[in-house]
C-alpha cells in the first residue's frame, strides 16, 4: 500500500515539452544542415502555453506531482542578464501545480544549456561552476518561497555514460571499416562509413561556427573524468546557494541507474559498471536530502563483459529490454550505500501498445511497495513520461507518454495507463 503524502506524480523536461527553445545549445545543433538529429524539436508539445491543461489533466487522474524543469537558457538568455518575463512564467507554471493540490518538484538542468554557456567551454569548464551557481541563487531567491523540492542536474552521470558507448561505437566503427577495406564487395559498408566521417567533418566546421569550438562540451558530450567532477562540483554549488537562501527547500541530484547484473564471470565487469555509475558518485551526494534514481531497465555482465538483451527478450522502442523489475533491484542497492530519500524521479517504456505500459507500470509499482513494506524511504515516483515528447536526437518516434499528443493539432488524449497510474494514489494513514 503506497502511504498518504507518497508523491505519485509524471515527469517532462523543458525541452522536450515546451517549444521553441531557440537560445539553447540543442535548439542550435538541431538546425545545423550536418545535424545527427532526426528531426528538430519546433513547437514540441507547445507545454509552453498549454501547461494548465497538462497539469489538470495529470490531477483529475489522481496524481499528486509534476516534476519538470527550468530552461536556463530562458533565465539567462545572456551570460549575467536575467530575464523576468521568463522567470514569471515558471512563477505561474509553479501556481498552477499548487492550484490544483499538484507538488512542484522542479529540475534546474535537464541536458540542455544556453548557448553562450557552450560557448566559454561548457561541461568541461570550471567557469561552469560558478555560472551554475549564480543560476541556482537567482532562481532560488525568485521562485524559492513556493518550492519544497528541487533536482540540481538531471541525471548527472549521462556524460560518463556516453563516454563509454561512444568508445565502444568508435571501436564497432573502426571493426567495420577493417571489413570494408577488406571484403571489396561490400561497397555499401565502405560508402557508409565515408559518409558518416565526411558529416563528422562538416559537423565540426557547423559547430565551431555556432559555439566557437568543432566540439562543444554540450551537456551530453562524451565527459572526461575532470569533466565528470567538475559536473558534482556544480551541483554543490548549486545546493549550497538553494540552501543559502532557502534552507528548508528539499534538494537533491538525479542519476541514470540500470540495474547491473553479472551472470557468471561477469562479476568484474557490473561492479565496475555500478560503481561508474553510482558507487564513486557518494562522496559528492552525501548528506543531500534525497537521490532521485531514473531507472529504465537492466544491463547484465558476462565473462567478456557487457552483454545484449536475451534472446528472446521483448525490446522496447528504444531496443532496450522490457525490465520492469529493475526498478526495486536499483532501489534496494540505493538503500544499501545512499543515506538521504529517495524518489524514483524517472521510470518509464517507450512503447506504441499502451497495454505494456500499464504492465510495466504495475510491475514497477509492485517492486516501489516492497521496498517501501521494507521500511525503505521511497518518497515519491514520477513516471517517465506525462506527455509523448521530444526524444532528443530520436525526435518524435518514441512514444513514452501518459498522455498522447497530436503532432499537427496538439490534441491531448489521455492513455489508460494514466489511469491506471492514479489508481496507485496513497490512501495508507
Ligand atoms: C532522460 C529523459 C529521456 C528519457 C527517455 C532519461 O535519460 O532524463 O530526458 O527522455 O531518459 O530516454
Amino acid at each position: 500500500m503506497i502511504p498518504k503524502g507518497f508523491l505519485l506524480g509524471a515527469a517532462t523536461a523543458a525541452h522536450q515539452v515546451e517549444g521553441n527553445n531557440r537560445l539553447s545549445d540543442y535548439w542550435a545543433q538541431e538546425k545545423l544542415p550536418h545535424t545527427s538529429f532526426a528531426e528538430p524539436s519546433g513547437d514540441a508539445c507547445d507545454h509552453y502555453h498549454r501547461y494548465e491543461e497538462d497539469i489538470r489533466l495529470l490531477a483529475e487522474a489522481g496524481l499528486n506531482a509534476y516534476r519538470f524543469s527550468i530552461e536556463w537558457a530562458r533565465i539567462e538568455p545572456e551570460e549575467g542578464r536575467f530575464d523576468e518575463e521568463e522567470i514569471g512564467h515558471y512563477r505561474d507554471v509553479i501556481r498552477c501545480c499548487r492550484s490544483f493540490g499538484v507538488e512542484p518538484i522542479v529540475t534546474l538542468m535537464h541536458f540542455t544549456s544556453p548557448v553562450w554557456l557552450i560557448r566559454k567551454g561548457g561541461w568541461e569548464a570550471e567557469s561552469t561552476v560558478g555560472y551554475f551557481r549564480r543560476y541556482a541563487a537567482y532562481v532560488a531567491e525568485k521562485l524559492g518561497d513556493e518550492l519544497s523540492c528541487v533536482c540540481t542536474i538531471n541525471e548527472a552521470n549521462m556524460g560518463l555514460q556516453i563516454a563509454t558507448i561512444s568508445r565502444r561505437f568508435m571501436l564497432m566503427a573502426q571493426q567495420a571499416a577493417a571489413k570494408a577495406k577488406s571484403a571489396e564487395g561490400t561497397v555499401q559498408v565502405g560508402m557508409n562509413f565515408e559518409k558518416m566521417m565526411e558529416n563528422m567533418k562538416f559537423a565540426a566546421m557547423e559547430n565551431a561556427e555556432v559555439f566557437g569550438t568543432p566540439q562543444p562540451q554540450v551537456f551530453v558530450s562524451a565527459r572526461t573524468p575532470e569533466g565528470d567532477a567538475l559536473v558534482m562540483r556544480a551541483h554543490r554549488a548549486a545546493k549550497e546557494a538553494i540552501k543559502a537562501v532557502r534552507p528548508g527547500i528539499r534538494v537533491g541530484i538525479t542519476l541514470s541507474l540500470h540495474d547491473c547484473q553479472a551472470v557468471k564471470g561477469g562479476e568484474a565487469y557490473a561492479d565496475a559498471a555500478w560503481d561508474e555509475e553510482f558507487g564513486h558518485y557518494l562522496p559528492y551526494i552525501e548528506g543531500d536530502d534525497f537521490l532521485g534514481v531514473q531507472n529504465y531497465t537492466r544491463t547484465q555482465y558476462g565473462p567478456g563483459g557487457q552483454l545484449p538483451a536475451p534472446e528472446g527478450a521483448e525490446l522496447t522502442q528504444m531496443d532496450y529490454e522490457f525490465y520492469p523489475e529493475a526498478l526495486e533491484h536499483v532501489i534496494r542497492r540505493v538503500n544499501e550505500a545512499f543515506r538521504g530519500d529517495i524518489i524514483v524521479t524517472e521510470n518509464g517504456i517507450a512503447t506504441g501498445d499502451d497495454t505494456r505500459r500499464v504492465e510495466f507500470i504495475r510491475r514497477a509499482m509492485k517492486g516501489v511497495e516492497a521496498c517501501i513494506g521494507d521500511g525503505i524511504p521511497v518518497r515519491g515516483y514520477c513516471h517517465w513520461s506525462l506527455l509523448d515528447n521530444f526524444e532528443w536526437q530520436k525526435g518524435y518516434s518514441m512514444t513514452f507518454g501518459l498522455i498522447a499528443v497530436d503532432r499537427t493539432t496538439q490534441e491531448r488524449t489521455p492513455k489508460d495507463s494514466l489511469r491506471f497510474l492514479g489508481s496507485y494514489a496513497g490512501t495508507r494513514d
